[in-house]
């Protein structure tokens, strides 16, 4: 059985897109869903799977009380769905390859710090692009800058409003992110 945490700071969809995809299976699980905001709704929305949840703040995710957790709980892989902090350093190098950020644009395009949900799609619209999509890549110590796994795209009309591109790349997110983690869980080591 792997097991995987999911950390998030925001909304959730994700992340319980995930907990519903593997809730019946048996080699792969959702044991945890992490964040560093208390009032998420991802909390809420875990919750309700029977998921167990932890929250941390920054301090804490510094000094490696995060990874302890992580350890105790022998967490095998993590899931970063709109996650908002950088990762440290002792967790990249613990978890080398173990840990995967979805983004909401085709990188490197609109990646880097700051560039988050509708900020992102903001730029799409105003950089005019034709098109945009998801990246899931793996985490290092620079913002959305490790190792592509996966990309899908979709066309853009224009003047689509960043509002519709969010739903377009939602829709993406959906229909990828679980089908990538499970691939990349059933890879032999
Ligand atoms: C998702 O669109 C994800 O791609 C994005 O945050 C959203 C979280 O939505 N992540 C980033 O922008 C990372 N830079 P959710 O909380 O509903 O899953």
């Amino acid at each position: 059985m792997k097991k995987i945490a999911i950390f998030a700071s925001g909304n959730g969809s994700n992340a319980e897109n995930i907990i519903k995809y593997f809730q019946s299976s048996e080699q792969i699980k959702v044991i945890s869903v992490a964040s560093n905001n208390p009032s998420a709704q991802v909390l809420l929305r875990s919750k309700k799977h029977s998921i167990d949840t932890f929250v941390f703040n920054k301090n804490e995710l510094n000094n490696g009380i995060v990874l302890k957790k992580l350890k105790k709980l022998e967490v095998d892989f993590i899931v970063l769905a709109g996650f908002l902090i950088k990762i440290p350093l002792n967790m990249i190098t613990t978890y080398k390859n173990k840990i995967i950020n979805i983004h909401p644009s085709l990188l490197p395009l609109h990646g880097g710090k700051g560039m988050f949900g509708i900020n992102v799609h903001k730029k799409v619209f105003e950089s005019k692009d034709t098109e945009t999509g998801i990246t899931i890549h793996f985490v290092n110590q620079s913002y959305d800058k490790g190792a592509v796994i996966f990309q899908a795209k979709c066309g853009l009309r224009p003047n689509t409003p960043p509002k519709q591109i969010q739903k377009k790349v939602h829709k993406l997110e959906l229909k990828f992110f679980p089908i990538i983690i499970e691939n990349l869980l059933n890879e032999p080591n």
